[in-house]
Order: structure tokens, then sequence, then C-alpha cells
């Protein structure tokens, strides 16, 4: 009964040696894996069009120190990269101020040529200004237009922490557009609020990373400066034009390496890879998803403690020691004393013995009985025929 389990424990202990997970690349080999200290997770990549899939270019540039990273040839700064689906770029703040005329109302963002579009989860559009008019226009996949108006007469009103229509509003975007402007006015130049807020601005930002401040309202272009004119934004990827359910998984295009499973994209961009369970590693190259040894970590599996944990491709086994049976996990069976079993069929072929000498013994016996009475039979007829004894 154990010899298949055995077996399976054998061909296991054959297996070669599995990479070790860890020293495993995110870039495709022979290409650099980090722009300064910004990891490059392909199938972004820069340099040699090998190390990257078309239409996820990246620029490094090593002028700056250190080295900045940009989307393509443009002049978008990525901050960072998801290899699940997302990434945080800078995106600038629109301004609008009166004190001095000083006015750079409407700025736009253009992803069209790219395979990105604006995370409608994890963004939200958001104005500042005690006396403001601001309008998000989105087109390229959805055409909307939805804006904050705003109107606040002191400081006192405001409070920091809460954007929710006193200086500071914001609203939620919808999924699917790629290129945005944003329109930035005022209803009265901001003559009314003047001595506290001279600025209105406007731009789309990650809501995470957004925190008002009544401070964000004061000033001349501070809240500007202090940022650089640019604030984080979220970015959706997505291998473009296809859906897992007419992705060919066997042109030579098809994004999803081995030991991987594709998922649709839930902004509807597309379809990306993850991993298979029991996997780790980069799903877009083709030998990047590697077996988790499972038994170097305790936290990853359950074998008990008596039982040894065993690392199978994609999974693992517990196997119970000489002389017990089970599957070996804490949540499972466990191991289990197998004694039982043999003495069950002992008792089984000691019963069938005991059943068929017995059958034996009982035919035998009537066998010799009926024999002998035959026999007595032949003798009384013999006695009778020969007149007695
Ligand atoms: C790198 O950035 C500098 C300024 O920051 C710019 O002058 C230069 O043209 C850039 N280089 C490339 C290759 O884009
Ligand atoms: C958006 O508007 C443009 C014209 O401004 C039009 O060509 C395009 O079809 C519209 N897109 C959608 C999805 O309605
Ligand atoms: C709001 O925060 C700023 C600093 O960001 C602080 O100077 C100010 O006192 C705070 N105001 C209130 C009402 O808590
Ligand atoms: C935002 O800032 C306020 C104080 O200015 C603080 O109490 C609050 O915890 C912050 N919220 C987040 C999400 O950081
Ligand atoms: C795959 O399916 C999506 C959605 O159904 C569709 O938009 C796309 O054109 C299809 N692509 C191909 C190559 O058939
Ligand atoms: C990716 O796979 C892991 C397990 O392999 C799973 O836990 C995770 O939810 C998956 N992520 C997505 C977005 O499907
Ligand atoms: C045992 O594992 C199964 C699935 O692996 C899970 O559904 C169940 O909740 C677990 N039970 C305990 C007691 O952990």
């Amino acid at each position: 009964m154990a010899l298949p389990f055995l077996l399976l424990q054998l061909l296991i202990l054959l297996l070669p040696p599995l990479a070790a997970s860890s020293t495993a690349s995110f870039a495709k080999p022979g290409c650099e894996d980090k722009c300064g200290n910004i990891p490059i997770p392909y199938p972004f990549g820069f340099g040699d069009p090998k190390c990257y899939r078309n239409g996820y270019m990246v620029t490094c540039n090593h002028t700056s120190n250190p080295p900045k990273l940009y989307l393509s040839d443009s002049n978008v700064e990525v901050v960072e990269i998801s290899s699940l689906g997302q990434l945080r770029t800078k995106s600038l703040v629109s301004y609008d101020c009166y004190d001095q005329t000083n006015d750079h109302g409407s700025i736009s963002f253009n992803l069209e040529d790219f395979p990105y579009t604006f995370s409608d989860t994890r963004n939200k559009f958001t104005a500042i200004g005690c006396d403001t008019i601001s309008n998000l226009i989105g087109f390229q996949g959805r055409n909307f237009t939805s804006g904050c108006n705003m109107l606040c007469i002191d400081t006192q009103s405001l409070v920091n922490g809460s954007c929710s229509g006193i200086g500071c509003c914001q609203t939620s975007i919808p999924k699917g557009f790629k290129h945005f402007i944003v329109d930035l006015g005022s209803f009265y130049r901001h003559n009314f609020v003047m001595d506290f807020n001279p600025c209105s601005y406007a731009f789309l930002v990650d809501s995470d990373w957004f925190n008002f401040s009544v401070h964000d309202i004061v000033g001349y272009m501070d809240f500007f400066n202090r940022n650089e004119g640019m604030v984080p934004i979220v970015l959706d990827w997505a291998i473009e034009g296809y859906t897992c359910g007419n992705a060919s998984t066997s042109d030579l295009n098809y994004a999803c390496g081995k030991n991987s499973e594709c998922f649709n994209s839930p902004n509807g961009l597309g379809y990306l890879c993850n991993c298979s369970q029991g996997y780790q590693g980069n799903p877009y190259l083709s030998d990047g998803c590697q077996d988790i040894d499972e038994c170097m970590d305790p936290t990853k599996n359950d074998c008990q403690a008596k039982s040894r944990c065993i690392n199978t491709p994609g999974s693992y086994i517990c196997s119970c020691p000489p002389g017990a049976q089970g599957d070996g996990r804490r949540n499972g069976t466990g191991c289990l004393a197998t004694p039982k079993k043999q003495s069950h069929l002992i008792q089984i072929c000691l019963g069938l013995g005991f059943g068929v000498f017995f059958v034996l013994f009982i035919s035998t016996w009537l066998y010799w009985g009926i024999k002998k009475r035959n026999q007595n039979k032949c003798r009384e007829n013999y006695i009778q025929q020969n007149g007695g004894l």
C-alpha cells in the first residue's frame, strides 16, 4: 500500500535542485534591472530593444543624481513600477494665481500612445482654493467633464485632513480614459479672499499620498513650490488589445511565462500575468516564476513536527516517519500509526485460513462418515445374503 508513495518520494529526491528564487532577477538576462534605486521589472526596460516589450520602454537619465526614470522618451517621470499592473509617475499641478498676473490655468496629460490609463481606484481629481472653478476633462476612450467649485471666506472654517468641499474638494474619476485636461478659473478673481488665498490649484493625484492641510491654501504659490509643481499619480498598465479569452497562449507575443496565469486587468485595458500558486518571481519573463521552497519557511507549510517536509514543483508534501501514514499536515489527517491495518490483514488471513481448514475438516469428516456407513450397509447386506452371522 505504501509503495506508490515511496516511489513518489524517490522521484522527488532525484529531481535537480531548482534555482533559489531569492537571487532571481526581475529584468531580462543581460539587461539593467534598476535606474538609480528604482527597480525595473520586465516588460519594462531600457537600452537594448530586447530588454523591454514593445510599448514598455522607459528612459533612465543618468545626468541627474540619483538618475531619473521617464516613460518612453516623454518628460513623464516614473517613481515606482509594480509588477501587478500599476506604476506611479509625477503629474503637473495646475495653478491659477491672481495677486500677480500669473496664470497657468490649464494642463494636459496624454497617454494615448502608451498601454496605460489613469487608475480610477487610486486617483482623485483634487482642487484647492477659496474662489475656485475647476474642471477635469477626459477623453481618449471615454469622454467626460467633471469638477469642483468652491467659495470660502476665511481659514477658520478649513479643517486639516478634511478635503470635503471647504477649501479642498475631491471627486472620483471614471475608468478607461487616456488623456485629460485640467481647466482652472475663479468666480471673483480671488478678490474677496486675496489676503489669505491668492491661488487655486487643481490636479489628479494618488489619493493615498494627498492629505489636505490648511497650510496648502495660504501663501503665494506655496503649495506649488513645496511640491516642485508635481504630485504623484497612479497609472494602470496592461498588455493591451487582448483579453485572457482571446490572447493565444501559443503566440510568440503572449506575455505570460511558464508557471504563470493570465488575468484580465481590472480597468478593462487588457490582460496581466501572475505567477501560479506555489511560484514567485516575474511572470512576464519566460522562466520568471520560480518554485517557492515552502519547506524553508515554516509559515509556508503546515507539516506536522514529526513529518518531513519535501519540496515539490509548485507545492510540497509532508512525509510521515516509517510506521505511520497520512498526509502529515497539521490541518489534515496528520501521521497515524499503521499497525492496526496490518493486524486487520492478519486477522482476515487467519480467519480465511481457519475457515478453509474448517470446511476441509467437515468435508473430510462427512466423507469418512458416509463411506463408513456405506461399508456398514454393505456388510449388513452381505451378512443378510449369506444367512446371518
Ligand atoms: C537628461 O536630463 C538633462 C536635464 O536634467 C537633459 O539636459 C538631458 O538632455 C537628458 N538626457 C537625455 C538623454 O534625455
Ligand atoms: C469622444 O469625443 C470625440 C470627439 O470629440 C469622438 O470622436 C469620440 O468618438 C468620442 N468618444 C467616445 C467614447 O464617445
Ligand atoms: C493644520 O496643520 C498645520 C501644519 O500642517 C498647522 O500649522 C496648523 O496649526 C493646523 N491647524 C489646525 C486647525 O489644526
Ligand atoms: C492627515 O493630516 C492630519 C493632520 O494634519 C492627520 O490627523 C491625519 O491623520 C492625516 N491623515 C492621513 C491619512 O495621513
Ligand atoms: C479580444 O477581445 C477584446 C474584448 O472582447 C476585443 O476588444 C479585442 O479586439 C479582441 N482582440 C482580438 C485580437 O481579437
Ligand atoms: C496572484 O497569485 C497569488 C497566488 O499565486 C494570489 O494569492 C493572488 O491573489 C493573485 N493575484 C491576482 C491579482 O490575481
Ligand atoms: C484547512 O485547510 C483548508 C484549505 O486548505 C481550509 O479551508 C480550512 O479552513 C483549514 N482548517 C483549519 C482548521 O485550519
